[in-house]
C-alpha cells in the first residue's frame, strides 16, 4: 500500500543497493589480489577464451560462490572445480597447466575432487562402497556440470534417461501391462534407488537390496507411497516387513495384475503355505486349513477372504 513515505523509501533502497555493489566490486577486487600468490586467478580470467562455458554458468548452483563473493578462492567458481588456473591463463590453455582436466582423469580422482565440498551430505554417506563407485561409474557419469539439459540436479541426461543409458534393460520392464509409470514421466528411478549408495537395509537382512532407499522409520522406500502398507501392524504378515515387498511384487513392472510375481495369486500364497515349513526362514508357516479346498475355484482367490494381506490391526487371519 502507499503510505507517503513510499517514495524516499524507495530512493533510500536502491542508494542502499548502489552502495552494496559497489562495496561487493571492491571486495571481488581485493580477494582477486589477494588470491594472485597461490595461483588462484579468479573465475573472470576464464571467460574471455571459454565464452560458452561461462555464458551459463550464472545459472549453475556453483555460481552461488561467485556471486557472493564471500569464500576463498580454492571454493571460488571455476577454480573451485579446477583448481589454480594461473598457470594455465599464462601458457593461453592446454590440459596439463590446468590442475583438474576431468578429461584426463580417473573416475575415483573426479569422485574426489567434487567430494571435497560433497563429502557431507547425508544422502552421500555411502558413495565410496556404492555399487556404482565400485564398478567405476563417477559422478560425471550422472552429472554434467556445464552441459545439463536437466531443470534440477544437474544431470547428465533428461531425468531417469539419465540411468536407462547403462541400464537400457530395464526400460521393457516398465513398459509392461502392471508398472510405476516411470516412462511417463510421473516417477524417477530415485524414487526408489539412492545412486550413490544406500544404509544397511532393515529388511531383507541376508541378501543387500540393490540400492533401494530407505524413507522415514528405515522402512523401505515404497511405503513413503503406499502409506496404508506401512503398518506397525498388531498382526503383521511376516514377509512383508521381513523379506520386503519385492517378495511378492515386481517393484519395476509385471505382465501380471498388481505387479504380482506370480499369475495365479494362490501360487503365491502356496510358495511359503505349502506345509513344507521350509517357505521362509521362520520354520513352520501355516498350512491353508483343510476346510480350504483349492479345487474349488472360491478358494483359488485368497485375498476375498484375506483382505488384509499387507497386515491387519483388527484380525490374525487378516480377514478384516
Ligand atoms: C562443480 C565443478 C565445476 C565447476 C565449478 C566448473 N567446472 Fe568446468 N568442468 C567440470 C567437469 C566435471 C568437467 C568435465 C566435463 C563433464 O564431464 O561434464 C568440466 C569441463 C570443463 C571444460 C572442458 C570442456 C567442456 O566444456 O566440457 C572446460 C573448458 C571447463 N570445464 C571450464 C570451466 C570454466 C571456465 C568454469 C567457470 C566458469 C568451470 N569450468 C567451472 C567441473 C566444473
Ligand atoms: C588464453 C585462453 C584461455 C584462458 C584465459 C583459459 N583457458 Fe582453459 N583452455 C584454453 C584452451 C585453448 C584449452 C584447450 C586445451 C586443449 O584441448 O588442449 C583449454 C582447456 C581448458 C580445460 C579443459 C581440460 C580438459 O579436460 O580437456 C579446462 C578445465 C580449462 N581450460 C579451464 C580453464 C579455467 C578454469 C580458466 C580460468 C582460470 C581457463 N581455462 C582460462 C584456453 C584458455
Ligand atoms: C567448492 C565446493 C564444491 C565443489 C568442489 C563441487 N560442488 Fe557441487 N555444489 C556446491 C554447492 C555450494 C552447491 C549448491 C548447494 C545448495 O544449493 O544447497 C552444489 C550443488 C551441486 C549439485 C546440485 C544441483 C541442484 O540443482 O540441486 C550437484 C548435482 C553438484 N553440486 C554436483 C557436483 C559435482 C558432480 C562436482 C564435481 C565435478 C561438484 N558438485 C563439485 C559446491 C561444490
Ligand atoms: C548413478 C548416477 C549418479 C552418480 C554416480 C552420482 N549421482 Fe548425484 N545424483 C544423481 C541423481 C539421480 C540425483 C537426483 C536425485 C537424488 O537426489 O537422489 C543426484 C543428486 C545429487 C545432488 C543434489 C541432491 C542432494 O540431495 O544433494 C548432489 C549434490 C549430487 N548428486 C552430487 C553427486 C556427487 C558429488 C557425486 C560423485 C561423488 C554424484 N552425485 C554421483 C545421480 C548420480
Ligand atoms: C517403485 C520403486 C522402484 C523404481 C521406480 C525403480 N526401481 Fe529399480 N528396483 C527396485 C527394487 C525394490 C529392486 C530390487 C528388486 C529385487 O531385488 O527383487 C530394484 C532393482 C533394480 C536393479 C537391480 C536388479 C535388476 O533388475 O537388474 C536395477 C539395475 C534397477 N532396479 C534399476 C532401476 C532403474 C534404472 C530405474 C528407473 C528407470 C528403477 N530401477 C526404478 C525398485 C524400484
Ligand atoms: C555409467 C553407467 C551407469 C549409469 C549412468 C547408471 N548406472 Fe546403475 N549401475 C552401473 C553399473 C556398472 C552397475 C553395477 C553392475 C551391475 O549391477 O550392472 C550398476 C548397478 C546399479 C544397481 C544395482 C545395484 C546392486 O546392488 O545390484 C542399481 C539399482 C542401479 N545401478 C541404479 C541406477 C540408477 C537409479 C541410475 C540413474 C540415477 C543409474 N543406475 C545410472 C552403471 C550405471
Ligand atoms: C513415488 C511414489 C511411489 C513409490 C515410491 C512406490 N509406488 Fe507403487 N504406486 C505408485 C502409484 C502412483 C501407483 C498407481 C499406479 C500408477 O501409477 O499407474 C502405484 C501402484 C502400485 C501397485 C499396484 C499396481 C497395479 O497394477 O495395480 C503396486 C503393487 C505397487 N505400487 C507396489 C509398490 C512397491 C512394491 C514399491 C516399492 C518397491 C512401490 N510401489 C513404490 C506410487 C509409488
Ligand atoms: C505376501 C505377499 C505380499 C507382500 C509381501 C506385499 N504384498 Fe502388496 N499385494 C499382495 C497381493 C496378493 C495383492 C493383491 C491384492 C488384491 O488384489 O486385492 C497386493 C496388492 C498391493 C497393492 C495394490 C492394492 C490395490 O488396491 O490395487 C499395493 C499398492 C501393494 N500391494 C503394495 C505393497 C507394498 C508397498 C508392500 C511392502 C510394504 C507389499 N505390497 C508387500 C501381496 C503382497
Ligand atoms: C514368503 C512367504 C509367505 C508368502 C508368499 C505368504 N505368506 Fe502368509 N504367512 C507367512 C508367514 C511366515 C506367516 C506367519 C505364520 C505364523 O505366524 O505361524 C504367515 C501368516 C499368514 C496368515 C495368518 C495365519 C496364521 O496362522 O498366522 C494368513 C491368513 C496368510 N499368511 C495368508 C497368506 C496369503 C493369502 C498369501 C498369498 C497372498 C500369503 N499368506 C503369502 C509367509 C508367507
Ligand atoms: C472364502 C474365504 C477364504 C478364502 C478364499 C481363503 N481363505 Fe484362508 N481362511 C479363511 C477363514 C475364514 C479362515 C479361518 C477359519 C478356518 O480355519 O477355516 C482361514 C484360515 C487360513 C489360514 C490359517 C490356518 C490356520 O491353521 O490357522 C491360512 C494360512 C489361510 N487361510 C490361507 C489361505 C490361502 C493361502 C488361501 C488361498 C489359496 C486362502 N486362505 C483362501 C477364509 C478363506
Amino acid at each position: 500500500m502507499f503510505d507517503g513515505t513510499g517514495v524516499s523509501r524507495r530512493t533510500r533502497a536502491s542508494r542502499g543497493a548502489l552502495f552494496a555493489a559497489l562495496y561487493a566490486a571492491a571486495l571481488t577486487a581485493q580477494a582477486q589480489t589477494a588470491a594472485a600468490p597461490s595461483g588462484f586467478v579468479g573465475s573472470n580470467a576464464c571467460k574471455t577464451c571459454h565464452a560458452d562455458v561461462w555464458a551459463n554458468f550464472y545459472k549453475n548452483p556453483h555460481y552461488q560462490a561467485v556471486a557472493a563473493g564471500d569464500r576463498p578462492p580454492e571454493q571460488t567458481g571455476c577454480e573451485s572445480c579446477h583448481g589454480p588456473g594461473q598457470a594455465h591463463v599464462a601458457a593461453r590453455g592446454g590440459k596439463t597447466t590446468i590442475g583438474h582436466a576431468f578429461s584426463t582423469m580417473a573416475p575415483k580422482e573426479t569422485m574426489e575432487v567434487c567430494l571435497t565440498c560433497h563429502a557431507k551430505d547425508l544422502q552421500k554417506a555411502n558413495i565410496r562402497r556404492s555399487e556404482h563407485t565400485l564398478n567405476g561409474v563417477t559422478c560425471t557419469n550422472c552429472h554434467s556440470i556445464h552441459r545439463s539439459p536437466s531443470a534440477k540436479f544437474l544431470l547428465a541426461k533428461a531425468r531417469s534417461e539419465t540411468c536407462y543409458a547403462c541400464h537400457a534393460g530395464v526400460r521393457a520392464q516398465f513398459e509392461m501391462p502392471s508398472k510405476h509409470r516411470v516412462n511417463e514421466g510421473f516417477m524417477d528411478c530415485w524414487d526408489c534407488h539412492n545412486p550413490h549408495g544406500t544404509f544397511t537395509a532393515t529388511w531383507r537382512m541376508a541378501a543387500r537390496p540393490p540400492m533401494v532407499e530407505q524413507s522415514a522409520f528405515n522402512d523401505e522406500a515404497c511405503v513413503k507411497c503406499h502409506e496404508d502398507r506401512r503398518g506397525p501392524f498388531v498382526y503383521e504378515h511376516p514377509p512383508t516387513v521381513i523379506e520386503g515387498c519385492e517378495r511378492c511384487h515386481y517393484p519395476h513392472g509385471s505382465m501380471n495384475g498388481r505387479l504380482l510375481r506370480r499369475p495365479v495369486e494362490f501360487t503365491l500364497c502356496l510358495e511359503c503355505h505349502n506345509g513344507g515349513g521350509r517357505g521362509t526362514r521362520l520354520a513352520g508357516v501355516d498350512l491353508t486349513t483343510k476346510d480350504h479346498n483349492l479345487l474349488d475355484p472360491k478358494y483359488q482367490r485368497c485375498t476375498t477372504c484375506h483382505v488384509r494381506i499387507h497386515g491387519s490391526n483388527a484380525d490374525g487371519l487378516f480377514l478384516r
